[in-house]
């Protein structure tokens, strides 16, 4: 068993010397077949025996109390089995971060489709038409239905919050002096996770123990959180999500996974609850909107002596947690006159969660298209700009940075994308123009433990509860494992998605791969230590390749050296100092051409290429796959994604994907996406940092920046609908 704790460099790891190939191959996802052939079992498609269906009730209010729940007629209809309504076991809405269980049901609506019951039935259509039939009485109140209205009540952020507010120096009097002052604001809209896969839920019970086939990225949050709201112990729950349909932050414990638990109990038989999608829109949370006011302050050769990033968000009565926008800006640029500030305002409306690049996502448009602003005040290239104020260290905490490689994506970024031979230009009715933006993003590791054996038959099993939303995980802790043990990936078994294994970092935060694949690979070395002990050599005498342990003038098969019994290892990785003596991100350059139509003001992106820097690569088609996956939503934040909410009632109006607008293929353009790679070894001992949440910080605004540079109308809020450009 080897723990480890990130309270400095690690030293480097047996994979490092690459004899395999292994590592960093573009490989297939090794359960790509699965996935492609309907193998792949997701949470919903479970059959267990006697399964029934339920399908929640909700309340068709923005605020108010519920006055009655008329049951009657949904008990009658055939095929019904129960109606549990207006009842305290049930869950109001999904749990938001920073809760540490649901609101229980107690006749209070705070948002608008809050859950009041479920309807169990035999089949999926009685359960649905029961639902239906519940009548749902409210008395209905005033509620506050958008974050401007909230904005009176704001408070800033608590206590422990993972952003608190940042000032330093004086930045008006730096706004003041400067020779180029720029004070814009920006605004980006209400957002929504849109995972292909609903939230869904089966819940089973053998006695006192719940098995749920869920849909959930982080196990060793989620448990405690169900354990809590059903008051039972942890353990007593089990979790298996070994796939997952699209997990942004939002695949977390939902409102599903609460009321088949307690349906289930009840009646001594599994259950499913699936949210429809227009459910899914209203109690699971979506992204806040955001109110910006950036602030930079300039020299006249362009490098910033300060600037600001200070918003008023919202999130829903009764709950503290906030999309923490200048995330991205704090360790950004240089300049000593500093405000990082973030005002929360409570509302009746869905409640606010993290959405894929919690900060970043939304933060990074509104400060890159103010740069954009800014250089085209100086007359200066963008991308010189940004290098000017390239800091040597972190500005805000003065720590020196683990690694980063921003300019050097901007040079290969330039050069790739022909930056310096980019030429404004009319096709006809088309407007032609370039964009280019910073993408940053903050590194985090997480606790992560993983189990490997090593098997007399030369497989070796990687057991962790680590989760694949569909980023690759399966394949990189093959390709982990493979490397370190001298065997081809396909003699390794990876088995995700379950708490029985040990518990892993989960996926969220861009932490999944680093942190997991740390722990996969300590406990690798473990077993490779004990191999080295058989073969009477030191670790570093010995060479493991192709299911063979080569030492001196001796070459065994792996096999030979596993006896009887398998060898099993277990390695953690904890977060330790290195997370306060460094300052840790992954940075990117994004680049965009976009075409506008002068006459209908439609705009039509052509190609986008991003470079990154997030360490280590694992795998280049999974992390690529991951990068223009963010990018492409970044474009969609660009032009297209936008929540309505109705004034009267806080309802969202674009409940569906006919109405609420995502890119498809065709808005699509020539994606690249490319990595400068490095081994950050002050991040974890694998020395990757995060990518899932790069690509899409920074995207947006080189769309908007592109935007600008073709028809000269500069939109500062989100997202550009052609009706903005005319
Ligand atoms: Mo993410 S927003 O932590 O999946």
């Amino acid at each position: 068993m080897t723990e480890y704790r990130m309270d400095e460099a690690h030293a480097g790891l047996a994979l490092d010397r690459g004899v395999q190939g292994i590592l960093g191959r573009p490989l297939d996802r090794i359960d790509g077949r699965a996935k492609v052939t309907g193998a792949a079992r997701y949470a919903l498609e479970h059959q267990p025996e006697h399964l029934v269906w339920g399908v929640a009730i909700t309340a068709p209010v923005g605020k108010g109390s519920i006055v009655a729940l008329d049951t009657a007629n949904a008990e009658a209809m055939p095929g019904v089995l129960a109606i549990y309504a207006g009842d305290e076991a049930l869950p109001r809405q999904t749990p938001v971060f920073g809760q540490d269980r649901a609101q229980p049901y107690d006749g209070t609506i705070d948002s608008w489709g809050e859950i009041v019951g479920v309807a169990i039935a035999e089949s999926f259509e009685a359960a649905r038409a029961a639902a239906r039939a519940v009548v749902v009485t409210c008395a209905r109140e005033d509620g506050i239905f958008a974050t401007r209205d909230g904005e009176g009540d704001a408070f800033g952020p608590p206590e422990g919050a993972l952003l608190p507010n940042i000032v330093k120096g004086d930045l008006d009097r730096a706004m003041a002096e400067a020779a180029v002052a720029l004070d814009v604001d920006y605004s980006t809209p209400r957002q929504v996770h849109a995972a292909m896969e609903p939230h869904g839920t089966i819940a089973e019970w053998h006695g006192e123990k719940l098995t749920l086939h869920c849909s959930m990225q982080i196990f060793r949050q989620a448990r405690p959180v169900l354990a809590n709201s059903l008051g039972i112990a942890p353990e007593d729950i089990r979790l298996i999500s070994p796939f997952i349909g699209g997990g942004f932050g939002g695949k977390n414990v939902s409102a599903d996974a609460l009321l088949a638990a307690v349906a289930a109990k009840r009646l001594g038989r599994p259950v499913k609850v699936a949210l429809a999608r227009t459910q899914i829109f209203h109690a699971c949370y979506g992204r806040s909107d955001t109110y910006q006011r950036i602030r930079l302050a300039a020299d006249a050769q362009g490098r910033l002596l300060g600037y600001g990033q200070d918003s008023l968000v919202s999130q829903k009565v009764g709950a503290n947690s906030f999309e923490p926008v200048p995330l991205g800006a704090i360790a950004l640029y240089r300049g000593e006159h500093r405000s990082f500030t973030t005002r929360v305002a409570p509302v009746n409306l869905v409640a606010h969660g993290p959405v894929r690049a919690p900060g970043e996502a939304v933060g990074m448009i509104a400060l890159e298209c103010a740069m954009d602003e800014l250089a085209r005040e100086l007359g200066l290239d963008p991308i010189e700009l940004r290098r000017r104020n390239e800091p040597e260290s972190d500005p805000t905490t003065g720590r020196p940075f683990s690694s980063r490689r921003l300019s050097e994506c901007f040079d290969e970024g330039a050069r790739r994308f022909g930056w310096d031979r980019r030429e404004r230009r009319c096709e006809g009715e088309w407007l032609v123009g370039h964009g280019v933006a910073t993408a940053a993003r903050v590194n985090f590791l997480a606790d992560s433990s993983a189990r490997v054996t090593l098997t007399r038959e030369g497989r070796a099993i990687v057991e962790t509860d680590m989760t694949d939303l569909g980023t690759g995980t399966y394949t990189i802790l093959a390709q982990v494992a493979g490397e370190t043990l001298g065997l081809p990936v396909g003699s390794v078994d990876v088995r995700l998605g379950d708490s029985d294994f040990p518990t892993g970092a989960g996926s969220g935060g861009s932490f999944g791969a680093a942190s997991s694949a740390s722990s996969v690979a300590l406990a690798c070395e473990d077993i490779v230590r004990e191999l080295a002990a058989a073969m009477g050599a030191t670790p570093e005498e010995m060479t493991l390749k192709d299911g063979h342990v080569i030492a001196g003038n001796r070459r065994v098969p792996l096999d030979e050296l596993v006896g009887d019994a398998p060898i099993v290892a277990i390695g953690t990785i904890h977060p330790g100092a290195n997370n306060r003596r460094f300052s840790q991100a992954a940075h990117g350059a994004q680049f965009c051409e976009a075409w506008v139509n002068a006459v209908t003001g439609e705009v039509r992106v052509k190609r986008m290429l991003g470079v990154f820097d997030c360490g280590r690569i694992l795998n280049h088609k999974t992390a690529r796959s991951q990068a223009i996956g963010g990018m492409i939503w970044g474009l969609g934040y660009a032009l297209h994604e936008e929540l309505h909410i109705d004034p009267r009632t806080g309802a969202i109006v674009n409940r569906d994907f006919g109405e609420y607008h995502i890119p498809t293929n065709a808005d699509v353009p020539q994606i690249e996406a490319w990595f400068v790679e490095e081994i950050d070894r002050h991040a974890n001992p694998v020395g990757a940092k995060g990518i899932g949440e790069l690509g899409i910080s920074g995207a947006g605004a080189a769309v908007a920046n592109a935007v600008f540079d073709a028809c000269g109308v500069r939109v500062r809020d989100m997202p550009i609908t052609p009706d903005k450009l005319l």
